[in-house]
């Protein structure tokens, strides 16, 4: 019988991303998209996979009981990448991610539990409930310590998940990846917003010291990370994604104005984000030790991305000056900052 899989948030960075390398690498998997199209979601993403007889595109929330159990009922995996993920939202607000995040992964998880069909439940979590690593790399047996409230939620949904597991049987895999780049990344965050200012010549925000250290990871490494935890990742286990390459911001924001020829008088140092996590950073050898390690290097994949920021000014400008609620949102964080 034909695979289905039910990708939530498959408008976003990341689940658009996954839908492009489902159609390149399983075409023959039925490909079930559900998505809210909060402001993060844009069905541009999928152009290109969207007219597949194989692909079906579901409005919904994955938080509304009634939309949920009939996708459980037809479908044999689950990646659940719906969420609110952007840090500096949280920290205005954080009803939404409580409400997503939290919320709406409790419905997914009940949802498989009363439908029994799905074999692999993969919930995306990510590196930052850890908290912050002063050295040394974080381990899936770590104690988590998330420390702002879209990694606090992303925590609780991580646990619920594994709970579900340990206490229903529910198939549970829990994957914590690092910072994605690429391609289709909503531009706020970092790249894609840098890119995207420098582009127009504008002043690119860096918060507080920029020595703030990430780990970055592309996201068709992502992607196939997931691909070989569908078939061969251990029921009830984490495991970590991790790109093994970290950067202070500061020196990204230097990478990214050397590609496009910009001057360094760009970049602005602004009011930290508060409770600002200072460095993530993980240990893969778990998942290495099923045969993955990331393909794409740094230089080669933060060039490949800004071309396609520079080659797609449509997709970037139809967000950030055609959406109210995009600016809106860049009045309310930037505003007092500058
Ligand atoms: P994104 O913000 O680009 O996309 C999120 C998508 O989820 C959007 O299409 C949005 O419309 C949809 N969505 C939001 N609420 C929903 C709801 N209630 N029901 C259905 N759909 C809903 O996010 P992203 O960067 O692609 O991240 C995807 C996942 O990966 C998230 O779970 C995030 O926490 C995780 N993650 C992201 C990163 C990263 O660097 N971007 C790193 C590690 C983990
Ligand atoms: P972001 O892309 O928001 O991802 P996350 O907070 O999930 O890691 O931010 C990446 C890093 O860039 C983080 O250390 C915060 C910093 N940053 C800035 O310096 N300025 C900005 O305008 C943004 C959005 C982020």
């Amino acid at each position: 019988m034909t695979t289905t899989i039910l990708v939530t948030g498959g408008a976003g960075f990341i689940g658009s991303n996954f839908i492009h390398y489902l159609a390149a690498h399983h075409p023959e998997w039925r490909v079930i998209n559900l998505d809210k199209l909060t402001y993060a979601g844009n069905l541009e993403n999928l152009h290109g996979v969207d007219e597949r007889p194989n692909y079906r595109f579901v409005h919904g929330d994955i938080a509304d009981r009634e939309t949920v159990a009939p996708l459980m009922a037809e479908c044999d995996y689950v990646v659940n990448f719906a969420a609110e993920t952007h840090v500096d939202r949280s920290i205005h607000d954080a009803g939404d991610f409580i409400r997503t995040d939290v919320y709406g992964t409790f419905v997914l998880l009940e949802a498989i539990r009363d439908a029994s069909r799905p074999r692999r439940f993969v919930q995306i979590s990510t590196d930052e409930v850890y908290g912050e690593i002063e050295s040394g790399s974080a381990k899936e047996t770590d104690a988590i310590a998330p420390r702002n409230p879209y990694s606090a939620s992303k925590a609780g949904a991580d646990r619920l998940a594994y709970s579900y597991f340990v206490t229903y049987g529910v198939p549970v895999i829990v994957t914590r990846a690092s910072n994605n780049y690429g391609p289709r990344q909503f531009p706020e965050k970092v790249i894609p917003l840098f890119v995207t200012n420098a582009l127009e010549n504008k002043p690119l925000p860096l918060y507080g010291d920029g020595l703030q250290v990430r780990d970055w990871l592309h996201v068709d490494d992502h992607c196939r990370g997931i691909d070989l935890l569908l078939h061969e990742g251990v029921l009830g286990e984490t495991y970590n994604i991790g790109g093994g390459h970290e950067l202070p911001n500061l020196e990204l924001t230097r990478q990214v104005l050397r590609i496009l020829g910009k001057p360094e008088s760009l970049v602005a140092h602004v009011a930290d984000r508060p409770g600002h996590d200072r460095r993530y950073s993980l240990d893969t050898a778990k998942l290495r030790g099923l045969g993955w390690s990331p393909k794409v290097p740094f230089d080669e994949g933060l060039r490949a991305t800004v071309a396609w920021y520079r080659e797609n000014p449509g997709w970037w400008q139809r967000i950030k000056s055609g959406s109210a609620e995009y600016r809106r949102f860049h009045e309310r964080h930037y505003g007092p900052r500058s």
